[in-house]
């Protein structure tokens, strides 16, 4: 790696907080000032272009929605958030209380969502592990377990999930409504997150 070079490229973090550019690049050669000013601005634009394509106005998105049988009450209780936030949304079961396998579920949403099909899923099960470990084995899904608004917050700033698992027998369907709510309305940040999200999508293509 050329010195000067690689560490400037992005203005992500490093070990001091972030870093101002101009300090860094003040210390290179023109050539190579111009060439990282331009991979610079090649990066802030695709960026920002994947931080808008998620910004998707709430009531646009079609989600798809599925629970085994020890997450139907919860998913009963999205099903009316949803309703209630003009959300188009479809069910993809489990229709009754007697025992599934939750990958039987997992799947088709996890694959429906990675189609573009649908802008996002949500999975319920028991713990919600079950589910989050399975939708994550199909290319593209971000399924991020949460059990607290701050994480669900979090997941969709950072990175940018494209499902939500939940446990309904870790939590009551009160906190999933706010953890549904908030990971449903708040945009991803894209930025020095996007280039993180993209190193995953690169492992994807390179390994799966
Ligand atoms: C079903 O009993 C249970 O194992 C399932 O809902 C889930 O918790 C799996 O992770």
């Amino acid at each position: 790696m050329a010195a000067g070079r690689a560490a400037p490229l992005y203005d992500g973090d490093s070990a001091r907080g972030r870093r101002p550019i101009k300090c860094v690049f003040s210390q290179c050669p023109a050539a190579v000032r111009n060439e990282g000013f331009l991979q610079l601005y090649i990066f802030r634009t695709y960026a920002k272009i994947k931080a808008e394509s998620t910004k998707k106005a709430v009531s646009e998105m079609k989600v798809a929605i599925a629970s085994d049988h020890g997450g139907i009450h919860i998913r009963e209780e999205i099903k009316k958030l949803l309703e209630e936030l003009n959300i188009e949304y479809e069910d993809f079961g489990c229709d009754c209380e007697t025992s599934v396998d939750y990958p039987d579920y997992a799947f088709p949403v996890a694959e429906k969502v990675a189609k573009g099909e649908f802008d996002r899923g949500i999975l319920i099960c028991g713990t919600g592990i079950g589910m989050s470990i399975a939708a994550n084995k199909v290319k593209g899904i971000r399924c991020a377990l949460c059990h607290d608004v701050f994480s669900a917050k979090a997941t969709r700033e950072h990175n940018d999930s494209n499902i939500l698992a939940m446990g309904e027998r870790v939590i009551g369907p009160g906190l999933a409504r706010e953890i549904a709510k908030v990971w449903l309305t708040t945009p991803f940040t894209g930025g020095r997150h996007a280039k993180r999200i993209d190193k995953i999508a690169k492992y994807e293509e390179a390994n799966l």
